[in-house]
């Protein structure tokens, strides 16, 4: 596995409120990347925010535009990049996603995530009174799609910038977990 000062770019993968966005713009500053968030170039693209995509198209054209937004990320370098809590579920962003290099998968419990999730607003799949259930089960079924990662690195009790350090940490020492 390279070394990230000399790899080009790093995906951050996890459940939402998993700090992916917080995390991924202090690594970007630790390794002076670039940042770039899947889900901004996703609605940069569409000339729409993420709420509309899913409100006009629905998730399924929302999970076509984020693999077209993953096969647009090929030509930029020594990036950070953050990816939506959902990027997982399609196989076809795999291959994408390790071409660009490697894969860190921000492991994160559910309370802390719904304590970070709020409200959901923003967050299409994350509203509405039934919410803490539905997270649950997406969690449980995402789970082992999420450890399909080159890296795992646990986030819970940690500053975003801890994070950042340990994933740097990781990606250096070349361990694979
Ligand atoms: C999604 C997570 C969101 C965003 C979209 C779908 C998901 O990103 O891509 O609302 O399916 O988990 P965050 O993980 O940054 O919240």
């Amino acid at each position: 596995m390279s070394n990230p000062s000399e790899s080009q770019r790093i995906v951050l993968v996890g459940f939402m409120g998993s700090g992916k966005t917080t995390v991924g713009e202090k690594l970007a500053a630790l390794l002076q990347a670039r940042f770039i968030d899947l889900d901004a170039v996703i609605a940069e693209q569409a000339g729409m925010s993420i709420p509309d995509i899913f409100s006009r198209e629905g998730e399924e054209g929302f999970r076509w535009r984020e693999t077209r937004a993953l096969e647009s990320l090929r030509a930029s370098e020594h990036a950070v990049i953050a990816t939506g809590g959902g990027v997982v579920t399609v196989e076809e962003n795999w291959p994408l996603m390790r071409r660009l290099g490697p894969v860190v998968f921000l492991r994160t419990q559910l309370r802390s995530a719904l304590t970070r999730i709020g409200d959901g607003r923003g967050r299409p799949l994350a509203q509405g009174d039934d919410r803490e259930e539905r997270m649950a089960s997406l969690l449980t079924e995402r789970t082992p799609l999420y450890e399909k990662a080159d890296y795992i690195v646990d986030t819970d009790g940690l500053s975003p910038l801890a994070v950042a350090r340990l994933v740097r940490e990781k990606l250096q020492a070349g361990s694979e977990r």
